[in-house]
């Protein structure tokens, strides 16, 4: 059995995750090859660059382009995995610039794909979008395992901010360290085994299911509703910065400014209460079908 995993990862997190799900597999080759943005994206970031890659990454429009990855040797993989991470509620530049290359399209029609999201909380409208871009280019979109941080939706906030904007990931005080820990990162590798296991029963398509037993998703409705609403909103914001210009054009450095203090906003006091709100209404929502629609593929 052949795999390959493909991956991008700034801070080296969605890499952790990816090496040790390939540990999980013991008698699958597997293949790890790096997506390479022709665009550098810093980190830690400063907030301009930060904010400026918002509108297109909502919108799901590309602004850059990737190295033309080596595929020969992976032509006869029997499984793909990608691993990288959500930007502003969506596929981040460098996955979405992997996904719209012709030749990386070309190469995974067909083929069963596992996607692995690394990322703070909010992945949701993510997949959603991706069910879409696999479906569009006729790949097997078979499974998805979602690594993100446990704290609050407030704390990581709070973590995420001081670890993409100032680089600072350890603990200070009561503040617990950003991102995926450590353990979560080092136990992903039982995912490597499922669908391993699956790859050697000669069928992927209950793959899924057998990853959602394993814990590759953590449903937190609560913070996924905010998603949904903020997505909608991020949608307007995106298109409003983008009447004066498109990506880097120094006319909409205000738009982009005013969406930095929307946001923060809606972070820091919005969003609490509005978590409050969603655990009043908890009994009147279907969170069940809601889980299995959202969870499946
Ligand atoms: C520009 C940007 C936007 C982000 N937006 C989201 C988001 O919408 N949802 C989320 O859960 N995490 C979000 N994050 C957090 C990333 O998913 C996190 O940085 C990533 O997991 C770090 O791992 P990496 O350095 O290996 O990419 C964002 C990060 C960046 C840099």
């Amino acid at each position: 059995m052949k795999a390959v995993l493909f991956y991008y990862s700034q801070s080296g997190q969605a890499l952790r995750a990816a090496e040790n799900i390939c540990k999980g597999f013991e008698k699958t080759d597997v293949i790890l090859k790096e997506i390479v943005p022709s665009e550098h994206y810093p980190f830690p970031w400063n907030s301009r660059e930060f904010f400026e890659v918002f509108p297109e990454t909502r919108l799901g429009i590309c602004t850059t382009s990737i190295a033309l990855p080596n595929l020969t040797d992976v032509q006869d993989a029997d499984i793909v995995l990608i691993a990288a991470q959500s930007w502003f509620l969506s596929p981040s530049q460098p996955l979405l610039s992997f996904l719209c290359d012709e030749n990386v399209k070309n190469f995974l029609r067909g083929k069963d794909v596992v996607f692995v999201n690394v990322c703070r909380n909010m992945w949701l409208k993510t997949s959603e979008a991706l069910k879409l871009r696999f479906k569009e280019i006729g790949a097997n979109f078979r499974g998805q395992i979602i690594l993100q941080d446990k704290g609050s939706n407030y704390v990581s906030a709070i973590t995420i901010t001081r670890w993409l904007l100032h680089g600072k990931k350890e603990a200070t005080g009561i503040l617990p360290e950003a991102g995926v820990t450590e353990e979560e990162l080092i136990s992903s590798s039982r995912f490597g085994k499922v669908i391993e296991n699956s790859l050697l029963s000669g069928s992927t398509a209950s793959l899924q299911r057998e990853l959602l037993k394993e814990g590759a998703i953590k449903y937190r409705p609560s913070i996924l509703s905010l998603e949904k609403t903020a997505y909608h909103i991020f949608g307007r914001w995106a298109k409003f910065i983008r009447k004066k210009g498109g990506y880097k054009e120094p006319k909409r450095r205000f738009r982009v400014k005013l969406f930095y203090f929307y946001l923060l906003f809606v972070l820091f006091v919005i969003s609490p209460f509005a978590q409050l709100f969603f655990l009043f209404t908890r009994p009147l929502r279907n969170i069940k079908s809601n889980k299995l629609r959202d969870c499946n593929l």
